[in-house]
């Protein structure tokens, strides 16, 4: 998730230690918070009496032509290093296993070096998850000198069914070396979206998206976006690790920037009321998940969490784990699928409500 200015070195083994060392900064400690997603405000209404039996209640969902287990994106992490083409096997065997979505991370280590090793460490997503939709990735700041036929190579090279633009202008500024010039993104959306032959999804990264740029962008034609929230992975924290590395950090203060994740949900459901909406930036149990669509997701994403589950051979477990309490808390407020889930009555609690008010937002089921 890196773009370059310049002043960067632009060669692609500069490119693959950073991303090397995202990866392994992601799996320390201290890099989440101090947000939360405040998807804690959600309260599902407790049905004592729901006339359900566990089995009857059905976590599936079809995105795209897809059919997945439950409403769950692996969101894109990694790529390019010969590390990385390990992690995205294991994220592909994982997605298809338990029929899930999958993203790869940024490929842009893709575009400088085209050659069939590096353009491996992606593909192999695909190679081992043939059933289930996958994700191709790139950043704002790359698009803005990329041709459209570049885009479709990123695409078809690994044999993704959507094309994720991610959006980090807070993590560019903190970052050092990071683009500093974010102008002429949103004109270069229109383009894409107006020729590329797959749909385009549009993330943050851990920020957050408004009401205001999603229903810019959905006038645009995009209609897929990842909120990617506050509350999560805090890619601000990290870059200000990186910074300290390097004796060079402006913008400490910003750690506490961005719209958390449930606060998010809200602003794009009423930004784009018909558009999918992924609930994204610290989702990490089944009740999360099961609040996230009920305030107005259709599904949710996860990066971090899956990521740590794999190093430490959890991975399984924790996804076992996840639908089993989502169906619980179904089960809990009479859902029987997830269609029902997203019409459970709610109330909404604390910083949240007064987040819905202030903004004049409401609740869009
Ligand atoms: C190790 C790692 C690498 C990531 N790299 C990318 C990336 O290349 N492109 C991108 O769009 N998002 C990237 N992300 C952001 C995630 O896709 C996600 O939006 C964000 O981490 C919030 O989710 P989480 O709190 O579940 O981690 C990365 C996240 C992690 C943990």
């Amino acid at each position: 998730m890196h773009s370059d200015t310049s002043l960067e070195p632009r060669r692609p083994e500069d490119i693959e230690s950073r991303k090397l060392e995202h990866l392994l900064l992601t799996l320390e400690g201290g890099v989440e918070g101090p947000h939360t997603t405040w998807l804690e405000y959600v309260i599902l209404i407790h049905n004592a009496l729901p006339e359900l039996s566990l089995d009857d209640v059905d976590t599936s969902i079809e995105f795209l032509k897809y059919k997945l287990s439950m409403p769950l994106i692996i969101s894109g992490m990694t790529g390019g290093t010969s590390e990385s083409k390990t992690v995205n096997e294991k994220i592909g065997e994982l997605a298809q296993k338990f029929r899930v979505g999958v993203g790869v991370g940024s490929q842009r280590a893709m575009l400088l070096k085209r050659s069939s090793s590096v353009i491996e460490t992606y593909a192999v997503v695909r190679k081992k998850a043939p059933e289930v939709p996958v994700i191709a990735n790139i950043g704002a700041a790359q698009i803005k000198d990329l041709k459209v036929e570049e885009l479709e190579f990123l695409v078809d090279s690994i044999g993704a069914d959507i094309l994720a633009i991610h959006l980090n202008p807070a993590q560019e500024l903190v970052q050092v070396n990071g683009d500093k010039d974010l102008k002429g993104v949103e004109e270069r959306i229109a383009e894409i979206v107006d020729r590329i032959s797959v749909p385009v999804m549009i993330k943050e990264v851990g920020c957050g998206l408004s009401r205001e740029v999603v229903f810019r962008l959905r006038r645009l034609g995009v209609k897929i976006f990842d909120v990617a929230g506050a509350g999560g992975t805090n890619w601000i924290a990290i870059e200000i690790i990186r910074g300290v590395k390097r004796g060079k950090v402006v913008g400490r203060e910003l750690r506490e920037w961005g719209i958390p994740t449930a606060a998010a949900v809200v602003e794009a459901r009423n930004g784009a009321p018909d558009a999918c909406i992924i609930a994204g930036g610290g989702v990490r149990t089944g009740l999360d998940i099961a609040r996230a669509i009920a305030l107005g997701a259709d599904l949710v994403s996860m990066a971090r969490p899956i990521l740590v589950a794999l190093m430490n051979s959890q991975a399984d477990i924790y996804l076992r784990e996840l639908v089993e309490v989502l169906k619980y808390a179904m089960l809990l407020t009479g859902a029987r699928n997830i269609r029902e889930l997203r019409r459970v009555p709610i109330v909404v609690t604390g910083p949240l409500n007064e987040w819905i008010k202030q903004r004049g937002l409401t609740i869009i089921k």
